[in-house]
């Protein structure tokens, strides 16, 4: 599972820092891993208003750290925390230029009616700090942030807000903030981490094990933490996997192949299934194993791409069904 964190605040080690570090800090555990963008320190280039994405799922900016790494990560994460200070009313301009990115995703859900796997079971959480103690200091941040968890398939689960809370190490003098942190990061995390974590493999993580992954994710998201990997990764997953999963309605744009090693010790799964990848199957300690011995479809026809698509689906069908 992967917490992923976006630092909005441009000050170095300011009030927002601290209370998603203290989040981030009350979410460790094993099977928990966790990752923050500090956004002022990112390339980002504002949207264009294009109307690119509208028409082809993606992005025409390609060169910037949206492309290269955070739709990414949004896509693999489990948990959103959004950490922000107010800004006339919203949040910093740097983050506002990511949320307008994500325009992207919300093209892919409202135009072009694919789904991302784990949009039912992600959540997102808001931690903000403001100087004044205005009634509605936090009325358009919220308002944006719950729009942003929309748009990239989060469901929005709540907010840690404080007002007065303006100059450097005011926040960590707060007297409730610790209590607060600790039963929010609880609270959120809980009914996550009490998911069996399953792991599917095979050689290139490209095509297979994607679309496995994907399918558990969608079909049984709230009891299965369901990663993917390879032995031998390729630098991309495979544009005709991604097409045919399209045609079943799941978006697999902006997903890549990861090593088998880093998701085993990130995930220490507990169900290991292999696509049939014979003697490179990798050992995982106290996990049980399945082996589907599936045939690779990379560099076959679209029309057998489809078929292993279908004999995937219908097989994370039936582990749903008799496992969970
Ligand atoms: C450009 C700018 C705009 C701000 N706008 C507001 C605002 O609209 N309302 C408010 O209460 N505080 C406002 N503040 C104060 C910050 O929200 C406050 O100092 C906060 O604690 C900063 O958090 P940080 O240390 O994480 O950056 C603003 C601060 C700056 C620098």
């Amino acid at each position: 599972m992967l917490v992923l964190g976006l630092q909005g605040s441009p000050r170095k080690n300011g009030n927002t820092c601290y209370l998603l570090s203290a989040f981030m800090d009350k979410v460790q555990n094993p099977g928990v891993q966790t990752r923050v963008i500090s956004v002022r320190d990112k390339n980002i280039t504002p949207c264009l208003g294009c109307g690119f994405c509208e028409k082809k799922g993606r992005c025409i900016i390609t060169d910037d750290d949206m492309a290269t790494e955070i739709y990414t990560l949004l896509r693999r994460a489990d948990v959103i925390v959004v950490a922000t200070p107010v800004f006339f009313f919203n949040m910093p301009s740097r983050l506002k230029a990511l949320v307008d990115r994500c325009q992207t995703f919300w093209s892919l859900k409202y135009r072009l009616k694919v789904k991302d796997p784990l949009a039912d079971t992600r959540r997102g959480f808001l931690l903000s700090a403001g100087g004044s103690m205005g009634k509605n200091l936090f009325d358009g941040l919220v308002l944006t942030t719950r729009y942003f968890f929309d748009a990239v398939g989060a469901r929005y689960s709540g907010s840690l807000v404080y007002r007065g809370i303006d100059k450097k190490g005011e926040m960590q003098n707060h007297p409730d903030v610790a209590a607060d942190v600790t039963k929010a990061a609880t609270g959120l995390l809980t009914p996550l981490a009490a998911r069996k974590r399953v792991l599917f493999a095979c050689r290139e993580n490209a095509c297979r094990s994607q679309m496995a992954a994907a399918f558990a994710a969608h079909l049984a998201g709230d009891r299965i933490d369901a990663q993917c990997a390879g032995s031998k990764p390729a630098g991309m997953t495979n544009p005709d996997m991604v097409r045919v999963m399209a045609e079943k309605g799941i978006d697999m744009q902006f997903r890549k192949p990861r090593a088998l090693e880093s998701v085993i010790a990130g995930m220490s799964p507990q169900l290991l299934v292999t696509m049939g990848c014979g003697e490179e199957c990798p050992f995982v300690p106290g996990a049980e194993v399945m082996d589907w011995d599936l045939p690779d479809p990379a560099g076959q026809s679209l029309d057998f791409m489809r078929a292993a698509r279908d004999r995937i689906q219908e097989r994370v069908r039936r582990l749903v069904e008799d496992e969970f």
